[in-house]
């Protein structure tokens, strides 16, 4: 950890000695937002989708994007080792006050802060999952560091020996704690669709295109918990955890217990698409 490079306000250190002063608003309030961009062979991928979702993340949370796009890959680029696979965590919060007041100060410099971390190679094991209440506000599309509800909702899951809490909201499906959900229905790909309850996920839309090519019947429309309970396959899609089948839900099979067909094409069609981003050499 502790040669790791990381960025913070405009200067390249070790991420061991980054320091941000206790009036950051991120650290009172939450107050920012954040990314989460993987890296295949020294490439930043579906980066134009992240720095998109970025900029409406900071829109939405009233904050002037602090950099342009082309000195985001820079600064983003410089902070990779090499060819590894890997992604970086990016944050922007409202930066540094004079006081601790809820509302916005006047004026104040963003806090930028980012670093790179090693992702998994092998395929992902399959998972095991809950289901809870979707216990979190009404503001989920903003890639908020306000994670505090998903944080319980994961810590529940590890504790009940399963990896992923898939979150109901009224009903009806609406993401992880920290991934999306898909469902095979009837032969079906179903996933819950874009809105104010889940995070627009960049692996999700991966995942659709790679569908649609594949001419795989898919869907993004409201996934009943009770569709859910009785699909022949659900999946997880994340940055860095890609796409994770998973074989039990709530104690009870998925399937077969197994990893299903559709995921296996889905997943083989995935890492045929990295592989080709991975020679485009840059
Ligand atoms: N989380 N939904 C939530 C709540 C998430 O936190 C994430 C990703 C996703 C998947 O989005 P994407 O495919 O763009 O990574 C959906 C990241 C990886 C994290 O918090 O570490």
């Amino acid at each position: 950890m502790n040669d790791t490079r990381a960025y913070l306000n405009g200067q390249f250190l070790p991420l061991s000695q980054a320091r941000v002063p206790v009036l950051d608003r991120g650290f009172l309030f939450g107050d920012g937002v954040y990314e989460v961009i993987p890296a295949y062979g020294g490439r930043l991928f579906r980066l134009d989708q992240h720095l998109e979702r970025l900029e409406n993340s900071l829109r939405a949370i009233r904050l002037e994007p602090p950099l342009t796009r082309a000195q985001w890959r820079e600064i983003l680029t410089e902070l990779l080792d090499g060819a590894a696979d890997q992604a970086v965590y990016l944050q922007v919060t409202r930066g540094v006050a004079p006081k601790r007041d809820h509302a916005f100060p006047p004026v104040v410099e963003p806090t930028v802060l980012a670093w790179a971390f090693a992702i998994g190679t092998a395929a992902p094991a399959p998972a095991k999952a809950i289901t809870h209440e979707d216990i979190r506000w009404q503001w989920c599309h903003i890639k908020a560091i306000t994670l505090l509800a998903n944080v319980l909702l994961r810590q529940e899951a590890t504790e009940r020996g399963c990896q992923e809490a898939i979150l109901i909201r009224d009903g009806r499906i609406t993401e992880g704690a920290a991934s999306n959900v898909f469902a095979v229905v009837d032969g079906v790909i179903v996933t819950p669709a874009k809105g104010p309850h889940l995070l627009p996920g960049v692996t999700r839309d991966l995942i659709l295109e790679l569908a649609r090519e594949l001419a795989l019947p898919c869907q993004e429309r409201d996934l009943d918990a009770a569709e859910l309970a009785r699909a022949e396959e659900i999946w997880l899609s994340s940055s860095t955890r890609e796409l994770v089948p998973v074989v039990e839900l709530d104690g009870e099979a998925v399937g077969d217990s197994r990893p299903g067909p559709l995921w296996r094409r889905l997943y083989r069609a995935f890492q045929d698409y990295k592989r080709r981003f991975r020679e485009q050499a840059p």
